[in-house]
């Protein structure tokens, strides 16, 4: 368990500014025990590249759930393939997944809010949760104009969420413009459902394309009326 207190993590904000430098000092100071959550979206395979260049054997790590679309096991392979790096993939408890679905059905997501955080609990929440017990530290793609409760976060922080683990959000200030660039300047592979007019992907039945002018989460659970829509991986920041 790490030892940092609020000043300490403070005074790292203040020296530590570009992705690199917050990468490079996460990945010095917790070599086995940080690791970046991944969803394979623009963010994350910036981050990914990024952190190759810095230690190549840093560990990676994605929450299947099971319902994904064929685009994200794709570039799951590609990047695998480019980098020669085993990805870690968490799966949902087999035993929860089926006493869901046998009480509410395959597609309980669209029948109500509670039945949609219910999936997300138990395919992410809880696989997150049981992968965060055994480090030291997280690294995350978060962007602060993602969201309102997204844009309180800082690069380092302490989470609370999750037993006061460390918390690493190296592009929190990046914009989306920048994620692609950087993606397109450094040949890094991507999503292609980002071609199609998928800026934001999660699961496939809950995720569609959007449409110009249209807020970059629009295509996220598209049927719920709450502007800030999170799946629980995230849910306490700001708060
Ligand atoms: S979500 O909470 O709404 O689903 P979002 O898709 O914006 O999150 O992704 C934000 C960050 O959460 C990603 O950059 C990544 O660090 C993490 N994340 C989201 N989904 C997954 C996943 N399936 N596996 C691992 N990490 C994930
Ligand atoms: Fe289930 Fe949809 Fe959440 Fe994926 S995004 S875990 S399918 S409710």
């Amino acid at each position: 368990m790490h030892s940092f207190t609020a000043e300490q993590i403070q005074q790292l904000n203040e020296k530590l500014s570009t992705p690199q430098e917050v990468l490079k000092w996460a990945l010095d100071r917790f070599p086995s025990t940080m690791a970046l959550a991944s969803s394979f979206g623009a963010e994350d395979v910036a981050i990914i590249d990024m952190m190759m260049k810095i230690n190549p054997k840093a560990r990676i790590f994605t929450l299947d759930t099971g319902r994904l679309n064929q685009e994200t096991y794709d570039v799951m392979d590609e990047i695998r393939n480019k980098y020669n790096i085993n990805i870690e993939v968490m799966f949902p408890d087999a035993n929860e997944v089926e006493q869901m679905v046998r009480v509410n059905g395959m597609n309980l997501f669209y029948q109500s809010i509670g039945n949609r955080k219910l999936c997300c609990g138990i395919r992410k929440v809880h696989p997150l949760k049981k992968m965060l017990l055994t480090l030291d530290g997280w690294i995350t793609g978060l962007r602060a104009d993602q969201t309102e409760v997204r844009s309180n976060a800082q690069r380092i922080e302490i989470d609370p969420q999750h037993n006061g683990i460390i918390k690493v959000n190296p592009i929190i200030e990046w914009t989306w413009q920048q994620t692609l660039d950087y993606i397109k300047q450094n040949n890094v592979p991507y999503n292609k459902l980002h071609d199609k007019g998928y800026p934001s992907i999660g699961c496939e039945p809950c995720t569609r394309a959007i449409k110009s002018g249209e807020p970059l989460r629009a295509g996220r659970w598209w049927w719920e009326m709450d502007p800030q829509k999170e799946c629980g991986l995230h849910a306490e920041h700001g708060k």
